[in-house]
This record gives C-alpha cells, sequence and structure tokens, in this order.
C-alpha cells in the first residue's frame, strides 16, 4: 500500500495559513499539532481556529494533541470535521474509552507514544484504535532531530498489527526527511508526518513527492 504524506501546519506561515494549505495539496492529509503548555511546553491553536481551517481546507485533517485531559477536548475536534483525531497515551487513564467516544462520532481514533514510552501495554488495545503514532522526537518543537531508538516500537507494531490482520496505520512524527523516512519506513511505518521539510522546500509539492518516492522504494 502506498504511503501517506501528511505535512505538518506547525512548520507554515501562520500569517497565510489558507495559502500554505494550498501548497499541499498533493499531500494525504494534513497533521495538526495542538499543544497546551502543560503536557508540552508549547502553546499553538484551539477548537475555533481549527474548525475554521478545516472549511477552507482541500485535505481532511490528522489532529495530534499534546495535551493534557484530552477528554475534555478531543470530541470537539472529531465534530469539527478532523479526518483522525490521536491523543497521546500519557495524558489518560482510560484510552479505550476516549477512542470508543472518537470512534461514535465518526473520526478515526488515534493514540501517540513519545519516545521513553512502551509499547507493550498498548498492544493488546490495538483494535480500538485506527492508528498508533509513534513520536519520533520528544513532542513539543518542529524541526529536531529524528531519533532512531524509537525504531524497535514501530517493529513491534507491525509485526503484532500483520498477525492480528487489523487495518492500524502506523504512523510516525518528528525528523522526517528524505534520508529518515526510508529508515521508518523499513521498520514499518505507513503514514509519514513532516513538517519542516515540506514547508521549508521552495516546493513542498515537489518535497512531499521526493519523501513519497523514498518511502516507497
Ligand atoms: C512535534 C510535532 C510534529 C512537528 C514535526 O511535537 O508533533 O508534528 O510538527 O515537525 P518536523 O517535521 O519539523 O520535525
Ligand atoms: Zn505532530
Amino acid at each position: 500500500m502506498p504511503s501517506r504524506i501528511n505535512p505538518s501546519i506547525l512548520a507554515a506561515d501562520f500569517a497565510n495559513l489558507e495559502r500554505e494549505l494550498g501548497r499541499i495539496r498533493t499531500a494525504d492529509l494534513v497533521h495538526v499539532d495542538i499543544m497546551d503548555n502543560h503536557f508540552v511546553p508549547n502553546l499553538t491553536f484551539g477548537p475555533p481556529v481549527v474548525s475554521r481551517l478545516a472549511q477552507v481546507s482541500p485535505l481532511p485533517f490528522d489532529v495530534h494533541l499534546m495535551i493534557d485531559n484530552p477528554e475534555r477536548w478531543a470530541p470537539g475536534y472529531a465534530e469539527a470535521g478532523a479526518f483522525s483525531v490521536t491523543f497521546h497515551a500519557e495524558a489518560t487513564t482510560n484510552p479505550v474509552g476516549l477512542a470508543r467516544k472518537l470512534r461514535s462520532i465518526g473520526a478515526r481514533a488515534g493514540i501517540a507514544l513519545k519516545p521513553g514510552t512502551a509499547v507493550e501495554p498498548y498492544l493488546e488495545l490495538l483494535p480500538e484504535f485506527d492508528q498508533v503514532l509513534v513520536m519520533t522526537v520528544e513532542p513539543g518543537f518542529g524541526g529536531q532531530s529524528f531519533m532512531p531508538s524509537t525504531m524497535r516500537k514501530l517493529k513491534t507494531l507491525s509485526e503484532t498489527v500483520r498477525k492480528s490482520g487489523l487495518d492500524v496505520w502506523l504512523q510516525v512524527d518528528g525528523g522526517i526527511t528524505e534520508e529518515t523516512i526510508a529508515i521508518a519506513a523499513e521498520a514499518g511505518a505507513d503514514t509519514f508526518v513532516a513538517g519542516s521539510s515540506v514547508f521549508n522546500a521552495a516546493d513542498p509539492a515537489a518535497q512531499i513527492a521526493r519523501l513519497r518516492a523514498a518511502a516507497d522504494e
């Protein structure tokens, strides 16, 4: 199956978001990073901005919640029309309950793991999720370097998904470039978030094509 490339608008020009969305229309989904200055030491935007942007976006939204208390906020992003809503495993004590709530609203449910979080406790929960996000940097900022140590988790996940026959997308986020995307694809990722490597390119559409080619090699 061909790889999905999801550019992160964290690296876009915030003064021109509608225009920036137009530059990545050859991508698969738009990755939207929500940060609350509690779960991570950075702050981005919230529901009103996301729901308005979703109205003008040619592509569906892949929302990544780096926030505490996702129970309070995640359903609102699903109601705003997000295609997928991913919350952090470290931020909730009831991941299954929240995943079911998101699915009941019609969104795909995702669970994200920080680099230091073990994957094993979540393997038996995979049927409750549509995607798992393996963070390949510490969440909070764009432009960081890919951590190869996270690839072990991806291999465990891809083996488990393959054996179980489940249809769970395996996503990586952080430091994805033409070089690192091949490493993550080899480890079993099929969905790739890329912020600075797409938006810092002179031609984002050409960069999306290069990333796709490097992942599918
Ligand atoms: C980091 C965010 C990422 C970020 C990736 O906490 O979750 O989505 O935008 O940016 P790059 O691709 O620049 O590492
Ligand atoms: Zn992200």
